[in-house]
């Protein structure tokens, strides 16, 4: 495992702190770390961020690599935290600040895109309420290449997430069947995943994973990470919404209002 260096804060929000940090090889990464008064917001992120990471690289999307990390702050106090590791392509971006004509048509710029088409399916399934910012999905491209690559990021808030997500209903409760009501799918790809039949496959493979593999996706949790009652919560909560993946689907696809990120 690298060692981290402080380079700079980047964010300071109730669901934790974000600073950019530099490894002894020179990768750069994202290190996010919470006090613990902020549990009612992080929640267990570090397990949630590891644990949909393992899935999501079972079903084939890529994902940022993770560490564990102890990085000490400007002001010497070391912090115990998570480093979201980016890409060593010389253009690295988010989604947010890709070029208008990239989310114009997504299907002429990027690699793998019948991939990302399904990505609404496996935020389905993990209760993603982060992704609609359009900051949670990086694009990345080498010198002389026409197209982009992408990976995601930032699981801290899939399946458990923090308290505050059930605050007001329960992970059983009717409302997280309708995916539109909290999750927001990133501007521009709304138009190539309004299809059954580019999600259909989605559907199929996340239902016919078995429980040992849920439960090998909770195992990569870090030791301590994540209390054993929650994990039995986070995998009945997989299952559950595993059962109801097609209905919480077929409802999306069938809603008629707004179910992609706007920017302001
Ligand atoms: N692996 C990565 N590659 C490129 N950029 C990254 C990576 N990980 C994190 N970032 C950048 O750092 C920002 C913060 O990381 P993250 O999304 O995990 O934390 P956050 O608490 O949601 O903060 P924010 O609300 O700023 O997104 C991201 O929006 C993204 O711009
Ligand atoms: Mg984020």
């Amino acid at each position: 495992m690298a060692r981290w260096h402080y380079q700079r804060a980047l964010s300071e929000k109730p669901q934790g702190q974000v600073w950019l940090v530099r490894s002894e090889h020179g990768r750069t990464g994202y290190f996010k770390f919470v006090h613990e008064d902020q549990w009612p917001y992080a929640g267990p992120f570090i397990a949630n961020e590891f644990i949909t990471a393992a899935l999501a690289r079972r079903l084939g999307f890529p994902v940022a690599a993770l560490e564990v990390a102890d990085v000490a702050g400007p002001d010497g106090i070391w912090q115990h935290g998570i480093v979201s590791i980016a890409a060593t392509s010389p253009e690295v971006l988010p989604w947010a600040d890709a070029p208008p004509e990239v989310r114009r048509r997504p299907e002429a710029w990027l690699r793998n895109v019948e991939r990302l088409c399904q990505l609404v399916v496996f935020d389905a399934w993990t209760v993603n309420v982060d992704r609609a910012t359009d900051r949670n999905l990086i694009l990345h491209r080498d010198h002389g290449d026409s197209r982009y690559d992408w990976y995601l990021i930032d699981h801290s808030l899939c399946l458990l997430g923090a308290p505050y997500k059930w605050a007001s209903r329960d992970w059983r409760d009717p409302y997280w069947m309708n995916l539109w009501k909290y999750h927001h799918v990133p501007e521009g790809l709304l138009r190539l995943q309004s299809d059954w039949r580019a999600l259909r496959p989605m559907v199929e493979r996340i239902q016919q994973l078995s429980r040992s593999v849920v439960d090998e996706a909770i195992a990569t949790a870090p030791a301590g990470s994540l209390p054993p009652d929650q994990a039995r919560q986070t995998r009945n909560l997989l299952l559950y919404r595993q059962r109801h993946l097609e209905r919480i689907i077929r409802l999306w696809l069938a809603h008629p209002g707004v179910k992609e990120y706007r920017p302001h």
